[in-house]
């Protein structure tokens, strides 16, 4: 494997996924791992010292001891990484007002392995104000652009390697060539891939398990999906899904996630029916907030009475992405939002967690999920938010009500699905209001409620555009809705983007 030192970059999990394409099973780790801790580690072929927002010569910046160039394994490093290891072994590093921003022109001037092959210019993405004025002794620089004398630079012997730009984004034009030439240089073997994944897993879980019994929150998204099936594969009867169907889902979804297991798994299922549990805990709650609360609260005290009634669990199986680590664990990614969890378990049950999808980022656990078999429309599923529909009505929450976002919703995916939108499109719903508008249905007046759709275009959420829907579609899902929903009389279409608006509208 390959381990990144994180030095705290916007792009170094963009790093570790370039080098796992690349078939090389790569780590973030934190810069300062311990070096005894690499030498032990004989799968360690080479390290990539990530970029970060800081000057080599600030007080607090991060750094590595020396020794780690003294490792004899590869070593590659990136922006702040190539500056750190000059700074280090002897260069000098230049502060500069002057900061090289966006796509750069750059001349290939001198051999180097991970250029090998290229023609005499390249063109890269910059982002860095600092650069190294001196090279340490014995590196030589290979590439140089207008605004910085030593873009690249190497120490053969020593196989140290520096990149002023960054190779893990698309916008540099050889980028995924630089560092497919990088990690042959590592000879690290090339063997990472989904089957290799599921077979190691199989063995660490069953190694872990034993013969005792594990518990797992199946919610009928894509992730504990995948971790159920995982865990199937490698100890099948021993574990038990709890399915809290709280009512609040997507039509017909309870039903088909409970089916599906049930069919094709030797897990046990157990399916908690708490739809009139959580009406009724909802029951006249109009504050979004409250809402939320009530909804996370009720679910793990329905999830607890569960799990108590099953003695003799030693496990609780989660599962947990690797951005959901990072984003909450290491210490140099900012906290986005504290994921997961099915919450505080009672701590007298004491149950020991299992995590089988922590190393892995969401479009691999979606490959995972194909490689063991699950059927796309649970792979590809689109994000749904944990307190599901309740935050689709605008208001108090009733039956009636619920009925009407789960059959609107429905009707918009039929026609998404119709259209060839399900794909392009990264989330759609629709929104009961609370308003209610005159109309005419037939010969008579009406006065009912003002529904919204909701489409956005996004990579992760975090931001988001209104999708440019067809008015065609838009116009045959409003007539559907019209005529097939009672209680709707009206449609809007929601042309907010994110910020301002959220995606969800509570
Ligand atoms: P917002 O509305 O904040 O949503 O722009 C961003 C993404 O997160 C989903 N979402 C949630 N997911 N629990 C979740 O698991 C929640 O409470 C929750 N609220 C919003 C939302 O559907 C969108 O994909």
């Amino acid at each position: 494997k390959i381990l990144v030192l994180d030095f705290g970059s916007q792009y170094n999990q963009l790093i570790v996924r370039r080098i796992r394409e690349l078939g090389v099973y790569s780590e973030l780790v934190p810069h300062d791992i311990s070096l005894d801790k690499i030498k032990q580690d004989p799968s360690i072929k080479g390290l990539i010292l990530s970029g970060g927002p800081h000057s080599v010569y600030d007080q607090d910046s991060f750094t590595v001891p020396k020794q780690l160039f003294e490792l004899d394994i590869p070593i590659l490093g990136i922006c702040y990484g190539m500056q750190l290891m000059a700074h280090l072994l002897g260069g000098y590093v230049e502060g500069s007002q002057h900061h090289e921003f966006g796509k750069t022109y750059i001349d290939l001037i001198d051999e180097n392995p991970l250029t090998a092959g290229l023609g005499k210019t390249t063109s890269v993405w910059m982002s860095h104000g600092d650069q190294v004025k001196v090279l340490p002794p014995f590196f030589v620089c290979t590439a140089k652009s207008s605004a910085t004398e030593h873009v690249m630079m190497r120490h053969l012997a020593r196989r140290l390697f520096g990149i002023q730009f960054h190779p893990e984004v698309t916008h540099t034009e050889q980028g995924l060539y630089m560092l497919e030439q990088f990690v042959k240089l590592t000879e690290a073997s090339r063997t990472w891939s989904m089957t290799t994944f599921i077979e190691s897993q199989v063995e660490k879980i069953q190694n872990t398990v034993l013969d005792q019994q594990v518990i797992l929150g199946l919610s009928g998204g894509v992730d504990s999906s995948v971790a159920a099936a995982l865990l199937d594969k490698a100890i099948g009867k021993q574990l038990t899904c709890i399915f809290v169907d709280h009512g609040l889902l997507r039509k017909n979804e309870g039903q088909e996630v409970a089916d599906y297991f049930n069919q094709n798994f030797q897990l046990n299922l157990v399916v908690v029916d708490a739809k009139g549990l959580f009406l009724e805990k909802l029951k006249g709650v109009e504050n979004p907030e409250d809402k939320r609360k009530i909804i996370g609260k009720t679910f793990i005290d329905v999830f607890e009475a569960e799990t108590k009634k099953l003695k003799n669990a030693t496990f609780l199986a989660q599962g947990t992405l690797y951005t959901d680590l990072i984003e909450s664990g290491t210490k140099h990614a900012k906290t986005i939002k504290s994921h997961h969890n099915v919450g505080g378990l009672p701590k007298e049950m004491n149950l020991k967690l299992i995590e089988p999808l922590n190393t892995l980022f969401k479009d691999e656990v979606r490959k995972l999920g194909q490689a063991l078999g699950l059927p796309e429309a649970l792979v590809q599923r689109q994000p749904f938010p944990g307190p599901g529909l309740a935050i689709r009505i605008i208001g108090d929450v009733t039956e009636e009500k619920l009925k009407i976002v789960a059959n609107s919703d429905q009707i918009l995916r039929d026609e998404f699905l119709t259209h060839g939108l399900n794909q392009s499109v990264w989330q759609y719903f629709t929104v009961l209001t609370p308003i209610k508008t005159v109309g005419v249905k037939g010969d008579n007046r009406s006065y009912e409620y003002v529904l919204a759709i909701r489409a956005v275009t996004s990579i992760d959420g975090m931001t988001a555009d209104f999708a440019h829907i067809p008015y065609d579609v838009l116009s045959k899902v409003s007539s559907r809705i019209t005529n097939e929903i009672k209680g709707v009389g009206r449609v809007v279409y929601d042309i907010t983007s994110k910020p301002p608006g959220t995606i969800e509208w509570e």
